[in-house]
């Protein structure tokens, strides 16, 4: 397909010369440590709400709002614990034009230097030999939302109008489950939200590093825990050991059967809701940019459970996968303490696929959970819960943004993106979909090997400017199709 290209090299032109600027807003950004899933760290997840605002504020955005979500909901260690805001603005409400809304996620993943990173994590560090900005964030999900930011920035400074409405949804939620965000989504549909034509999230990644992508689809995502309670308190296991029954043992045993080494899901009835590959999907996977080594390269191993592309990619889109997270209250330092938890709870999360119901694959868990703990006539007690959910999403790609988003991306890049789906979750997108009864586009800034929620995440800088022009593209593009 060709198309008419449109004259956006000044405005690619300001962008690169803006470079100092954006990777000194990145690093402000960086450094407030907004990780949602620390209680600890809520006040800097709030701070990093009101340093959008201040931006917004000094880019021109109008109806700045910070919304306040209330009161997290269980299970919270503090029960009085507030949600962060969301944070609405807007440029513009021209009626001539189209209104595009961008959706981005202002909270990171934990991070500490001791898990690993060659940097502080919190300090956006330039490794100028590599032209890489290292810093938790950096990808996912600051990058891409200081991204809009620089867009605008970049227009004002040509005294340029921006050739849509943009509406921006900012939440400090996303890495622990946009809880409260469903909500705020209903109530501001016929208000702040009306009037959206057309959702744009850029929240993921390319498959590998050298080929842009637009992405259709996203995996769902039920986390739940168990917890197994027995002694009043952490006790000495040569006073009590062999004489009372311990919870971290019980928990062990019941984690282990959820899945085997080759990352099938032993809880039966989830494979019975799986949609079935039709030979035109089938077909689909043939003709994507990926391999093996890719893989590899990106995970810093060689430990694929596939070695056939097709496979990697159906196991990452269109299959489910569990995968067990983590331990709270077991003993996990250096050293050998010899204690006995009192009480330990166990994480693990399901990435859910067509047609896989929420509710039913709750039930099934919490049932089989259940189950396996009684097999082992334990006098200790369990507890199986949801956290909480986000659904998997599937969209048709031959639409105005995806059509926009291409034009923009190969007048950037030169090339033609790959239509691409992704193993991971962003549970707001089918809510903007039903909510707006808009589309919704994912327009990825970095690559493959970003490291998102790892060690040592990076965005190239590369990535980070390009992706600014790619995303001011896909607005003009949008805007004037
Ligand atoms: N940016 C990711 C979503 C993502 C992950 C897109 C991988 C593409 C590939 C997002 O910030 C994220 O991490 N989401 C969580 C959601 C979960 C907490 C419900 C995830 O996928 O673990
Ligand atoms: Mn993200
Ligand atoms: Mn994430």
């Amino acid at each position: 397909m060709s198309y008419t290209k449109l004259e956006l090299q000044p405005l690619f032109d300001k962008i690169d010369e803006l470079k100092p600027a954006f990777i000194e807003r990145l690093s402000k950004a960086v450094a407030i440590p907004s990780v949602s899933g620390d209680e600890s760290l809520r006040p800097k997840v709030v701070d990093m709400a009101h340093f959008l605002v201040k931006e917004l504020t000094s880019l021109g955005f109008e109806d700045i709002q910070v919304k306040e979500l209330g009161i997290q909901p269980p299970p919270v260690e503090n029960p009085k614990l507030e949600l962060p805001p969301v944070v609405l603005a807007r440029l513009g409400n021209d009626k001539s034009k189209k209104t595009v809304l961008v959706y981005g996620h202002y909270d990171v993943q934990p991070a500490l230097k001791e898990d690993g990173w060659a940097t502080d994590p919190f300090t956006l560090v330039h490794d100028s030999v590599k032209d890489i900005l290292f810093g938790r964030g950096s990808t996912d999900d600051k990058g891409p939302v200081m991204g809009w930011l620089n867009v605008v920035e970049a227009h004002n400074e040509l005294k340029w109008e921006l050739p849509v409405n943009l509406v921006c949804c900012f939440e400090g939620m996303e890495e622990s489950g946009s809880v409260g965000l469903d909500k705020l989504i209903a109530q501001e549909a016929e208000a702040y939200f009306k009037g959206v034509d057309t959702v744009c999230i850029s929240d993921n990644y390319w498959l590998g590093t050298t080929k842009p992508v637009l992405t259709y689809g996203l995996r769902g995502c039920n986390y739940y825990q168990v917890s197994i309670k027995g002694p009043g308190a952490d006790l000495h296991s040569g006073i009590f050991g062999g004489i009372i029954a311990e919870p971290m043992t019980d928990l062990i045993k019941v984690l282990s059967q959820l899945v085997d080494g080759q990352g099938r899901i032993l809880i039966p009835g989830i494979a019975e809701m799986i949609a079935p590959l039709t030979d035109k999907e089938n077909a689909l996977y043939d003709d994507i940019d990926f391999s093996v080594e890719e893989l590899n390269a990106a995970s810093g191993s060689k430990t694929s459970l596939y070695s056939e592309k097709q496979d990697i990619l159906k196991h990452r889109w269109r299959y489910p996968s569990l995968s067990v997270h983590g331990i709270e209250g077991a003993f996990s330092g250096g050293g050998a303490k010899t204690v006995i938890p009192s009480k330990v709870i166990g994480k693990f999360s399901i990435r859910t696929v067509p047609d896989i119901e929420s509710n039913k694959l709750d039930e099934l868990v919490i049932d089989f959970v259940n189950k396996k703990f009684a097999e082992l006539n334990s006098p200790n007690v369990i507890k199986a819960e949801l956290i909480h959910d986000g659904a998997y999403w599937v969209s048709n790609p031959f639409n105005d943004a995806f059509t926009a988003a291409a034009k923009a991306t190969e007048d950037v890049w030169g090339v033609k993106p790959d239509f691409t789906r992704e193993g991971g979750s962003i549970p707001i997108t089918v809510t903007f979909e039903q909510s707006l009864g808009t589309d919704v586009l994912l327009l990825p800034m970095g690559r493959g090997d970003d490291g998102a929620h790892s060690i040592n995440e990076k965005l190239d800088v590369s990535n980070y400017i390009n992706g600014c022009k790619t995303l001011g593209g896909y607005l003009h593009y949008y805007g004037r199709g």
